[in-house]
């Protein structure tokens, strides 16, 4: 069982590491498997603007390329009040969570929202759609 208020904390904790010198707007996500696994990301900006990478996407690649496949929960926590994922991250997030899945945006462990994909990307596209030619 996952415990979200301590998870909330460290991703909190993690925006340290967050490498944000240009929007100086600090981002960390917590993706939490199905296999119980936990790895963090933070945006990682770089010079040239387009390259930068949300930490949510951070936070998923690091969990995809150990070899995991299903997101249960996704902790989004960021400099300024609820830090939603921007459009980008909701279609990487539908890759990989199913309808039951979590997504919690956070301003502490005291003050959280939990969405799902559906909530957040309506009438997606997905695999299933790619699958069912
Ligand atoms: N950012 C994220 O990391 N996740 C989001 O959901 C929204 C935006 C980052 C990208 C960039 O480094 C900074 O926040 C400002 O846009």
């Amino acid at each position: 069982m996952v415990n979200v208020e301590q998870l909330i904390k460290k991703a909190i904790e993690n925006k340290k590491n967050s490498y944000s010198p240009y929007s100086k707007f600090r981002v960390s996500a917590v993706v939490v498997t199905d296999t119980g696994k936990v790895f963090y990301g933070v945006n990682i900006e770089n010079a040239s603007y387009s390259p930068t990478i949300c930490a949510e996407r951070s936070a998923i690649s690091a969990a995809i390329s150990s070899g995991e496949r299903k997101i249960d929960t996704i902790i989004i926590t960021g400099d300024s009040g609820y830090t939603y994922p921007c459009g980008v991250c909701r279609q990487v997030i539908r890759e990989f969570m199913d309808k039951d899945g979590k997504i919690i945006i956070a301003k502490d462990e005291n003050d959280y929202k939990i969405f799902s994909i559906d909530d957040l990307l309506p009438n997606s596209f997905s695999k299933e759609d790619v699958e069912n030619v």
